[in-house]
């Protein structure tokens, strides 16, 4: 089947019930994304599908029906740099696993609601586990990088 990721479409020969995680990784290699559980527990395997927040661990590629974004082609060149510039400015990776999830959990909030409450922060994340307890840097963070994206 052709699937369409990060901009480049690509043929892949697979099962159709193969996991969209399985795919990214092990097919086309893009390691960015990461397996934590497998079940939808955690958020660490988020991408983006059509622009919606998807678990890719528990999303069968044969139902993927947009394009595809992964942590390493995430949004625009400007909202990529602003998130990017949020996550290292308030120092929110600890051992990092988690991160790319949060990440892409964080710009699909954004891009619906540019400025959240704490509260929509927390509701929108929630799903995204974190060990080492980032949850006030990534929390903070996003407030850092809704006020830029509001100052364009
Ligand atoms: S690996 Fe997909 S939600 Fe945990
Ligand atoms: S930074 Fe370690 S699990 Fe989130």
């Amino acid at each position: 089947m052709e699937l369409t990721v990060n901009g480049k479409t690509y043929n892949v020969d697979v099962p159709p019930d193969m996991p969209l995680l399985w795919v990214l990784r092990d097919e086309l290699g893009l390691a960015g994304t990461k397996f934590g559980c497998g079940v939808a527990a955690c958020g660490a395997c988020t991408v983006h599908v059509g622009g919606q927040a998807v678990r890719s661990c528990v999303t069968p590629v044969a139902d993927v029906d947009g394009p595809v974004t992964t942590i390493k082609g995430i949004g625009t060149p400007q909202a990529l740099s602003i998130i990017q510039q949020a996550w290292i400015e308030n120092q929110v990776a600890q051992c990092g696993y988690c991160q790319s999830g949060q990440i892409m959990q964080a710009a699909a909030l954004l891009a619906e609601n540019p400025a959240p409450t704490d509260d929509d922060i927390d509701a929108a994340m929630e799903g995204n586990l974190c060990r080492c307890g980032t949850y006030p840097r990534i929390r903070a963070a996003i407030h850092a990088a809704a006020r830029r994206l509001q100052e364009g």
